[in-house]
């Protein structure tokens, strides 16, 4: 079986990427992971990928003058790597234009919020400033503006009374570490693709609608 080489990019703990380290080893699972770059040097996510003897590069984006400068020396490592599909996992930095151009559809983000509410930073602050009584996490295809793009798969959690930034952000990770296997399966599999700026399920794309509708008006029974 011929897997999807996957790239991930981190900035810190892993938790994600190590999600998907577990996934991948399940033999009929269609992507592997063949190299980790991290923009930090140093941190728990490079130990998680080491551990399972998976390539590692740090390339730190204080050592470019510009985005795109740093942008372009990820894109060539990606390549170099012979890497297919990129996977931002906990990776806190924005993309040039041009890497989004570069890796378009094949280019996926986790974001802990169910988009397109609550973009951005401080996210679970934001769902608790609004008294949201759900949540919960995304996994979408990456275009130029932070946190937009084809929503490939969510998953949803309560916000519970008395919850804190960090109690939300705990309930919305654990969803995380079973959403984004689920949705990389899904794009690596080829069971789903962007057409016309929306994810579409091509399992299920020849379903007919129902014959009858949902609601129907009382018959005349002849009364
Ligand atoms: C996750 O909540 C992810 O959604 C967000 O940053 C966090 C990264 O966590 N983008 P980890 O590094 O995967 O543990």
């Amino acid at each position: 079986m011929t897997k999807v080489r996957t790239g991930i990019l981190i900035s810190g703990r892993g938790s994600n990427l190590q999600a998907l380290i577990e996934a991948c080893k399940t033999p009929a699972y269609p992507a592997e992971i063949v190299f980790v770059v991290s923009n930090v040097p140093g941190v728990l996510g490079l130990a998680h990928a080491e551990d399972a003897a998976i390539p590692t590069r740090t390339i730190s984006h204080k050592d470019f003058p510009s985005r795109q400068a740093f942008d372009a020396v990820v894109t060539e490592a990606l390549k170099e790597a012979g890497v297919d599909l990129v996977c931002n996992a906990g990776f806190m930095r924005l993309h040039s234009e041009d890497f989004v151009r570069h890796w378009w559809n094949r280019h996926l983000n986790i974001h802990p919020s169910l988009l397109p509410a609550f973009p951005g930073l401080n996210t679970h602050a934001q769902v608790l400033e609004a008294g949201a009584k759900i949540s919960g996490c995304t996994v979408h295809f990456v275009r130029p503006k932070m946190d937009t793009g084809p929503i490939v798969a969510q998953a949803a959690v309560p916000v519970l009374s008395g919850d804190t930034g960090d109690s939300l952000a705990g309930r919305v990770l654990a969803a995380e570490h079973c959403l984004y296997p689920h949705a990389l399966r899904l794009v690596a599999s080829g069971e789903v693709r962007v057409e016309r700026e929306t994810v579409v399920d091509l399992t299920r794309v020849k379903e007919q609608a129902p014959q009858t509708p949902l609601f129907s008006p009382p018959l005349d029974e002849g009364l």
